[in-house]
């Protein structure tokens, strides 16, 4: 989206967090906090973001790299101090443009719920318009007044808010868009006139109010998408709401999880339909599963990896960066890494893949057909021919491929014979 640019604020230490780490590099599924919000505001369609840094900042530009332009605020007096950074003819030129100001612990606002603010905001060509919600537990937040006539007066934050103003349960979720001239102009008449001394951006709306500009509230009638992380148990909060949108998404697309309490399955993870999860199974990241597979109980299947259809990861059994073709199994306790497994292979319980030499992670190949006794270690690098076959116990050492067609058995594997047949898949 031309003529609109985005801060997101994420300067602040997070106190509450009792961390090392600034707040919103804090993981919420396989990614910072901070980096849910990127994607957001990108995903709504804005492509210049800055990242206004404070606390540990070269933590954060380090998360950020060349996601958005990442600006430093000296001292944390405030979030309208925070948004004052950019007002730089070095930083941002074109102040005829609109501005979003996202905060980054509030990793739930969708980009479906940015575009809607957007899309109010330019129809009625106000010069700011903010999101509000309704909530029987408005603790923490600021609270939104407004006048006899129900328009938005002030926002007023919770530790300076009277008795009164404290039982308003209209709430300020933190996501505006303005006109940055006028925003601009409104924050150099904010004073920290407040129990913190800070200077707050909240406080505009009512700089805008009496400059007569119009300030528009949006409430969005989603609950869910509002909280704000400031300690480790709204972090868990945020996670469990996470985790059942995907959870949701995931059984509405034919994919039958039979615990949802105690399924993870993270962001960018594909299921095909018919696809059955049993209980305590969790599918990371840029996981790809196909149709009608069955996965778990206690499974984990990690980043990077390809399942194909009608695949079988049972009780115990880790995938790691691996792949595996259609109607293969690997029933029981198992540790399957870096190895790519085709077609019809049955993978005996316990079998370990040892592809981790203390320096390198290496390569398994296991060949179509094969078929791996229970217990065997396969050290990587090493390769198991089509319809090959390991005997119970067996150790296949490293570079020791076993051609096709072989059965080997022992420690270190040796070769028994060789079988023509081709071996069933059991
Ligand atoms: C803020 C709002 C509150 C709203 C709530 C929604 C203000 C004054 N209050 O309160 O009305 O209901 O969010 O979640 O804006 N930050 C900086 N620099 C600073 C201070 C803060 O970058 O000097 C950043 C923080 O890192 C954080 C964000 O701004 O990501 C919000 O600050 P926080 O202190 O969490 O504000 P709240 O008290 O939650
Ligand atoms: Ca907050």
């Amino acid at each position: 989206m031309k003529n609109i640019s985005a801060v997101i604020l994420a300067a602040g230490e997070g106190t509450r967090m009792n961390s090392n780490l600034p707040k919103i590099l804090h993981k919420m599924g396989s990614k910072p906090m901070l980096g849910h919000v990127i994607d957001n505001v990108q995903d709504a369609g804005i492509e210049n973001i800055f990242i206004i840094t404070g606390y540990k900042s070269e933590l954060v530009e380090k998360y950020v790299g060349q996601k958005a332009k990442c600006v430093q605020q000296k001292n944390l007096l405030g979030t309208g101090d925070a948004v004052w950074q950019i007002n730089d003819e070095e930083i941002f030129k074109n102040k005829d443009q609109r501005l979003l100001i996202i905060y980054g612990d509030t990793p739930l606002i969708t980009c479906t719920t940015i575009k809607n603010l957007l899309e109010k905001h330019c129809e009625n060509n106000a010069a700011g318009t903010l999101l509000t919600v309704r909530t029987n537990n408005p603790v923490g937040y600021g609270r939104i007044v407004r006048n006899a006539v129900g328009n938005l007066a002030k926002i007023v934050e919770e530790n300076d808010a009277t008795v009164y103003e404290r039982a308003i349960e209209e709430i300020n979720v933190g996501v505006y868009v303005f006109k940055a001239n006028e925003l601009f102009d409104a924050l150099k008449k904010v004073k920290p006139d407040n129990k913190k001394k800070e200077y707050y951006l909240t406080d505009v709306v009512a700089v805008m109010n009496n400059a007569k500009l119009m300030i528009n509230a949006v409430e969005t009638l989603d609950q869910d998408e509002i909280l704000g992380v400031n300690s480790r148990e709204s972090l868990a909060q945020a996670y469990e709401i996470f985790r059942n949108r995907i959870l949701k998404k995931t059984v509405a697309s034919g994919v039958t999880v039979l615990d949802l309490k105690t399924t993870f399955i993270d962001e960018a993870v594909q299921i095909g339909k018919d696809t059955v999860i049993y209980p305590f199974t969790i599918i990371e990241s840029n996981v790809v599963v196909g149709e009608n597979c069955s996965l778990g109980p206690f499974c984990r299947v990690r980043s990077g990896s390809n399942i194909a259809n009608n695949v079988n990861l049972g009780n115990f059994v880790e995938f790691n960066r691996s792949s595996i073709g259609e109607f293969s199994k690997v029933k029981h306790q198992s540790y399957i890494g870096d190895t790519d497994i085709e077609d019809n292979v049955n993978i005996g319980a316990g079998t370990i893949v040892a592809n981790y030499d203390g320096k390198n992670k290496n390569k398994t190949i296991i060949k179509s057909g094969a078929f791996i006794g229970t217990g065997t270690i396969l050290v990587a690098p090493v390769k198991i021919g089509k319809y090959a076959m390991t005997g119970a116990g067996t150790v296949v050492t490293r570079n020791k491929d076993v051609p096709d067609n072989t059965v080997v058995i022992g420690i270190p594997a040796r070769e028994l014979k060789k079988t023509n047949k081709l071996i069933a898949n059991g």
